[in-house]
């Protein structure tokens, strides 16, 4: 016989699962979720049920129910939609110190297929096999984990930025020219002209210094990266952050005290989740600042072929990751290693900037920008770019811009490491990367 599927009717939730707890003892409580447990030991079926918040215990005394509450338990399985009326009652061992004695459940929806991995299965199968079906996948704990620390991660970011005074902006995302060089852009048709999605806010929030001094943006940028890597996304997060009277030294203080805030935070209030990823989040205080010219050295002492001006391939970052696993910045680039708004220091070889690393992985790139419109033209020809291709943006050069610095932090980056995952997809909802542009 088909089991049969109840409609939602007037039942409306009046618990969440984390409010099933012992001080709600004997009150009647309606709660919505999904099975993703059931234990049947002899006379007595536990079902957990997962909602938005946590899981909840439903103990069905099988001799104690009506036949049609019990032949609705027995057709469900793991990702059933449920609905269960019953009193709370305090027992120590169910999640939350209580349980719920059921005298009415419905059945809202029935899996029709079993998905290729179990939710607390060990082994799992390839994550492009998963991510045909991303909605159920995200519903393992460790993903459930992943994006309860994510969202976490974003408040707080933003909570930091709000109270030291930064104006939050939104930027457009299609664009006329590269902010980044050319390589990476994805063109497109904006009505009968070419046009681009942005790879970066840089030009727009360098502008916003002028009416807003401090401003920040959240939003996504996008880069056309031809080789698949554990740590590239084609559309990523990118936190954006541009400041009016400050140099680069001061951006990174302010990214030291964001980060330290960060894990301050996560560690405190995503306990569980970490638990349940099998990981913790170290307290930071100090961000050590190595110049490029000291990882050259470091690196000269582990034998590496590098030359003053190379950038730091992937084989030398894993080398400088063996000496620095945690956090650092590498500061005083190589100019020409820069794109055209990062400003020369007094010696022109060396230009004020970092990356914000943390062992092989970059999350951050930053600097104090050129304020001058004469020589952000000398710094395009010189990057072989042409000046009236950006004459909208020099513009505003024109009337008065205040030294300024900032920074573009990929946000995906930063949960790879707060989450301690390896690939980069697994901390992004849908992913899009060079092979996939579905789901
Ligand atoms: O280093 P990037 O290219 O720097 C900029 O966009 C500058 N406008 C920043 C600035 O303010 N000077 O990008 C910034 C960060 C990188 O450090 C990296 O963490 C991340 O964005 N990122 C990516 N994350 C995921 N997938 C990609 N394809 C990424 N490309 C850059
Ligand atoms: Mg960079």
């Amino acid at each position: 016989m088909p089991a049969k599927i109840d409609s939602l009717g007037n039942w409306r939730r009046t618990h969440y699962s984390k409010d099933i707890k012992p001080s709600e003892e004997g009150k009647e409580a309606t709660v919505f979720g999904w099975v993703s447990g059931i234990r049947n030991q002899g006379g007595i079926v536990f079902i957990i049920i997962t909602d938005k918040d946590g899981v909840a215990q439903i103990t069905v005394h099988k001799n104690k129910i009506s036949k049609e509450v019990l032949s609705r338990v027995e057709s469900l399985s793991d990702h059933a939609s449920i609905a269960v009326k019953g009193k709370i009652k305090a027992m120590d061992k169910a999640p939350n110190g209580a349980e719920i004695i059921p005298d009415g459940v419905k059945v809202l929806a029935l899996p029709q297929k079993t998905p290729p991995f179990t939710l607390y299965a060990k082994t799992l199968p390839s994550i492009d096999k998963r991510f045909e079906i991303r909605a159920v996948d995200l519903r393992r704990p460790e993903a459930l984990a992943i994006f309860r620390i994510r969202e976490k991660a974003l408040e707080t970011i933003r909570g930091f930025l709000k109270d030291h005074g930064y104006y939050e902006v939104n930027t457009p995302k299609i664009i006329a020219t590269a902010t980044e060089g050319g390589a990476a852009l994805f063109p497109l048709l904006y009505y009968d002209k070419e046009a681009f999605l942005t790879q970066s806010p840089q030009l727009f929030k360098e502008q916003l210094v002028m009416p807003f001094e401090k401003v920040f943006e959240i939003a996504p940028a996008y880069r056309a990266e031809q080789s698949r890597t554990l740590h590239h996304l084609s559309e990523f997060l990118s936190i954006d952050v541009e400041e009016a009277f400050v140099d680069y030294k001061d951006i990174m203080n302010t990214i030291e005290k964001m980060i330290a805030k960060l894990h301050a935070s996560i560690s405190k209030e995503c306990n569980k989740e970490l638990e349940t990823l099998g990981t913790k989040v170290p307290s930071i205080e100090k961000i050590p600042r190595m110049t490029y010219d000291a990882i050259l050295e470091l690196l000269k002492g582990k034998d590496a072929q590098v030359e003053w001006g190379d950038d730091l391939t992937s084989e030398l970052l894993d080398k400088i990751a063996e000496e620095l696993p945690s956090y650092y910045f590498v500061i005083d680039w190589p100019t020409k290693s820069k794109p055209f708004y990062i400003k020369p220091s007094s010696n022109p070889e060396i230009s004020e900037s970092f990356d914000l690393m943390h062992g092989s992985l970059e999350i951050a790139s930053g600097g104090t920008r050129l304020s001058s419109k004469k020589e952000l033209i000398n710094r395009l020809k010189e990057k072989g770019l042409k000046p009236k291709g950006f004459e909208y943006h020099l513009a505003v050069f024109d009337y008065g811009m205040p030294p300024h610095a900032g920074f573009g932090l990929g946000f995906e980056r930063l949960l790879m490491v707060l989450t301690n995952q390896k690939n980069i997809r697994e901390v992004s909802v849908f992913p899009r990367d060079q092979f996939r542009l579905t789901p």
